[in-house]
């Protein structure tokens, strides 16, 4: 039986690891994708394939180099000999206030956000073509207003979301292309970190007064997955954050 492939950048944790749950669970091969989080990506895969035998697989890619993009989409396409589903998930995120940022914050910000999608897109067209297949870009409600102190960051997921319209026109008919645009699920880690007062702050101007679930980000990129009619729209998953005005 020809099960469908998916591979999920920035897989090994967090919103990405649970999308790749997911669409295993509904059946998918999965292919997870991971930089630096080598071990849980190592440990998702063991466990989804102790499960169900030869359905998960793993590659290492610093999205940074172009290189290692060109090859992510060369093995990727070599673990079963087809795409079905490319979900760009990975992202970097830091605060970068104007006077401080430097090129180098640029260039990884863009990179793992917007250029690695773009390009993996590009060389996944192929077969995503024959497959009839879909692309799925996690995207931000901050893509639309500006988060403060992350110009780089807002930057570059406007482009992304800009990128999910432009290559819904250029890869229809045969490829619909998608995003998610997450609000608060998971609060960031390390440099990016929020202090309990925040989070309690940020989800006040959420209408729904909670933060969402990696399932609630998931389950969305299952529907747009399957639903054949949707192409160049972007949903918001955000608790209402995106309408709240006070
Ligand atoms: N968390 C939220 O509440 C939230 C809100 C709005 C939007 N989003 C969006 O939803 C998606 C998932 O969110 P998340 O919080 O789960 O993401 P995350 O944990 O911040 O990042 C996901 C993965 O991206 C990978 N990554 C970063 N830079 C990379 C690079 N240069 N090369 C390769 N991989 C790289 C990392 O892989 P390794 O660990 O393997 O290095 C990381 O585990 C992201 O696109 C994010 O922008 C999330």
């Amino acid at each position: 039986m020809n099960t469908p492939v998916a591979l999920i950048t920035g897989a090994a944790r967090r919103i990405g690891a649970t999308i790749a749950h997911q669409l295993w669970l509904q059946g998918y091969r999965v292919i997870i994708h991971c930089n630096h989080s080598i071990a849980d990506a190592e440990q998702l895969v063991e466990q989804l394939n102790r499960e169900r035998a030869n359905s998960a697989k793993m590659i290492q890619a610093d999205l940074n180099s172009t290189t290692e993009v060109s090859q992510l989409a060369k093995q990727a396409q070599a673990c079963w000999g087809q795409i079905d589903l490319l979900i760009n998930n990975a992202s970097s995120f830091y605060p970068t206030p104007l006077q401080e940022s430097t090129e180098r914050q640029w260039d990884d910000l863009i990179n793992s956000n917007l250029k690695a999608a773009y390009f993996l897109s590009a060389q996944l067209a192929e077969t995503l073509r024959q497959q009839q297949g879909s692309i799925i870009n996690l995207v931000d409600i901050h893509a639309q207003r500006a988060l403060p102190g992350y110009p780089i960051y807002s930057i570059a997921k406007a482009g992304l979301q800009m990128m999910t319209i432009s290559l819904a026109k250029e890869l229809a008919p045969e490829i619909r292309v998608n995003g998610v645009a997450p609000g608060p699920i998971l609060w960031p880690e390390e440099q990016a970190a929020v202090s309990p007062e925040e989070q309690t702050a940020i989800l006040e101007k959420t209408l729904l007064k909670r933060a969402g679930t990696p399932e609630d980000i998931a389950e969305t990129v299952l529907f747009l997955a399957r639903q054949n009619f949707i192409t160049g729209q972007i949903i918001a998953v955000d608790g209402g954050k995106s309408l709240y005005s006070h």
